[in-house]
């Protein structure tokens, strides 16, 4: 029952990461093509697809949060995360990235997705707005450290061969 709830983890915590580092990839390639069209089709893509997208990082950081802590929380290591062997200083550090990624998040979300999505409704136009310059450059902050979680991830999972 263990290893299959272990195998169900793994594939919870690759789902987990295909919603967040593949949709941030898709998001960076959707945003090029509208914003080279800069056209007012491209304008209305981007205020509608913004917020799907957010939904759906969100899904995956929970996923991501829930199927690491089944894993943990199977392999009953007393002190949960193996401090201080290196193999739990790696997945600390993986920890505290996460927390970053997720404070991030919330910011893109409360702070500035309203703002891109009022210069819409206010016609501006999106590819020379400095609101949506702002929700780029948190966008692709959080593209670079998921990219480093999965290196960690990676790092975790072959320390054990
Ligand atoms: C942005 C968030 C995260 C990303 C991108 C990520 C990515 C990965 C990747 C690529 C792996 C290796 C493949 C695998 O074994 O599934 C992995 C393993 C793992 N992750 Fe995550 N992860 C994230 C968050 C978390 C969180 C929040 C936890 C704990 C609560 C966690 C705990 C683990 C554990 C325990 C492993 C197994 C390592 C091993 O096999 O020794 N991860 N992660």
């Amino acid at each position: 029952m263990t290893h299959a709830l272990e195998y169900l983890a793994t594939l919870l915590h690759l789902l987990g990461l295909l919603l967040l580092a593949g949709g941030h990839f898709w998001f960076a390639l959707l945003t090029a093509v509208a914003e080279r069209h800069g056209d007012e089709r491209g304008e209305r893509f981007l205020a509608t697809a913004v917020p799907v997208f957010a939904n759906g990082f969100g899904a995956g950081i929970l996923l991501l949060f829930s199927s690491g802590l089944l894993k943990l929380l199977l392999w009953r290591e007393p002190g949960l995360i193996f401090l201080p062997d290196v193999y739990g200083w790696v997945l600390f550090g993986k920890l505290v990235l996460y927390m970053l990624i997720v404070a991030n998040g919330v910011y893109i979300e409360r702070r500035c997705l309203p703002a891109v999505l009022q210069a819409a409704r206010q016609a501006e136009p999106l590819a020379t707005s400095s609101r949506w310059q702002r929700l780029k450059r948190h966008a692709r902050l959080n593209l670079v450290l998921v990219l480093v979680v999965v290196a960690l991830g990676e790092t975790l999972r072959f320390s054990k061969l």
